[in-house]
């Protein structure tokens, strides 16, 4: 079965291929692409998200082409009757750029057969969400398959199960007999930080999540104050690399003590600014060292709350394993923490594949695999909506 997965939740805009092999337990990956906006939302400060939208808008049908370049399978023409063309014309109703790049190159260009698509429908950006669900559901037309719609997060915690021979190999995924339960998640992005307890694939609860900012978008917006640009996480770090310990920059530690899994990194963000304010009223503009001990002390901060949270789950629910995913599980400093911490636990960590920490459509079809073993039926494309907050 060859499947189409899209991702547009974000700042990504990605397509892959897959092919399944006979039995469903395993997968081929056939091409894997994404395009990144980060550029072109850097002078923001942030993801824009009417921006967001406009370029998953114009990119979709290029990734499509390019895809579809990168299987070498035999390629038929697709012949779209006028009904199938008005059906997504109204489908595509609020993208007409990509309409017209869609029947021009269905028009031009002989393409292999697709027998189901995934697409993300959750959570994440709605305006950026639709234009991938409206895409998917055009395909489904297309090619008059199924679509099963995927929630992000899921593909997050399951871009673990891809090996490290992913691109090339006939079994990108690990044999999913090695993986034990309990497991615990810690997803950690620009829009999440959640404790999941997963008791199996496809059965996650929500133990707790940040009442205000991301880790990521707390990463995001002390860099901004720090002069860096968007997206600020790998600047912190990096700079945190030559930060030393200094008594009189330190941060709170929110939440460490709270009886759950919440978090809160506002407060923390704000300590940074005033930290900040005080010190260039003392010293005028920050010298690069003093830059460096308030990204190592902010990152020391948000660590140790993580991993507090973390372990403190682990023991409670008699975890085997730890997930962690999401695109701060980019950081050096904070893996590194938990390499030693679960180490010395006995506990097995799973980190994704250093191309799989951010957003990608990989991901996503990993995650419809997933529950396609488990059984989870497809959908008609008219059913399918994007839901912005959605939940496990
Ligand atoms: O998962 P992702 O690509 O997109 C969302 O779904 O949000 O995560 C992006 C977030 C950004 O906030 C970015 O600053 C952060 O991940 N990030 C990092 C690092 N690399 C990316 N944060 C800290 N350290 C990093 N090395
Ligand atoms: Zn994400």
């Amino acid at each position: 079965m060859k499947i189409l997965s899209i991702e547009t939740s974000c700042d990504e805009t990605a397509i892959s291929i897959i092919e399944t092999n006979s039995d469903i337990t395993n997968f081929k990956v056939i091409s894997d692409l994404v395009i990144s906006q980060i550029e072109i939302h850097a002078e923001y400060g942030g993801v824009f998200p009417a921006l967001a939208k406009r370029e998953h808008a114009k990119n979709l049908v290029p990734l499509l082409a390019e895809s579809f370049k990168k299987d070498p399978a035999n390629k038929e023409k697709i012949d779209l009757l006028p009904k199938t063309t008005k059906e997504i014309k109204e489908i595509l109703e609020r993208e007409p750029e990509t309409f017209d790049m869609l029947i021009a190159f269905f028009k031009n260009n002989k393409v292999s057969k697709i027998d189901m698509i995934m697409v993300t429908y959750g959570p994440g950006l709605a305006p950026a969400l639709w234009v991938g669900v409206n895409f998917a559901r055009s395909l489904s037309v297309i090619f008059n398959c199924p679509i099963l719609p995927i929630n992000h997060m899921e593909g997050h915690i399951t871009s673990i199960l891809l090996n490290d021979n992913y691109k090339i190999s006939d079994e990108a995924l690990y044999p999913i007999s090695d993986f034990t339960f309990p497991m615990i998640a810690l997803l950690i992005s620009g829009g999440h930080t959640q404790i999941i307890l997963v008791r199996d694939w496809g059965n996650y609860k929500i133990l707790g999540e940040t009442i205000d900012d991301a880790v990521g978008e707390a990463f995001d917006k002390v860099a901004r104050m720090l002069g860096m640009k968007y997206p600020g996480g790998p600047k912190i770090s990096k700079a945190a690399e030559n930060g030393k310990e200094n008594g009189n920059i330190t941060f709170p530690r929110p939440m460490l003590h709270s009886d759950d899994y919440r978090f809160s990194f506002s407060g923390l963000k704000t300590s940074v600014r005033y930290k900040i304010r005080d010190l260039e009223k003392e010293n005028g503009k920050l010298d690069n060292q003093t830059i460096s001990n308030i990204a190592r002390e902010f990152e020391h901060a948000a660590a140790e709350v993580l991993l507090k949270k973390t372990m403190k789950a682990i023991n409670e629910y008699s975890a085997t394993s730890l997930i962690i995913a999401g695109g701060v599980s980019a950081n050096k400093f904070i893996t590194s923490e938990f390499k030693n911490e679960t180490k010395k636990n006995n506990i097995n960590l799973y980190l994704p594949e250093k191309n799989m920490c951010g957003d990608n459509s990989l991901m996503i079809a990993t995650a419809g695999f997933m529950n396609l073993r488990s059984k989870k039926a497809p959908i008609p494309q008219c059913e399918i909506d994007a839901v912005g907050n959605l939940k496990f």
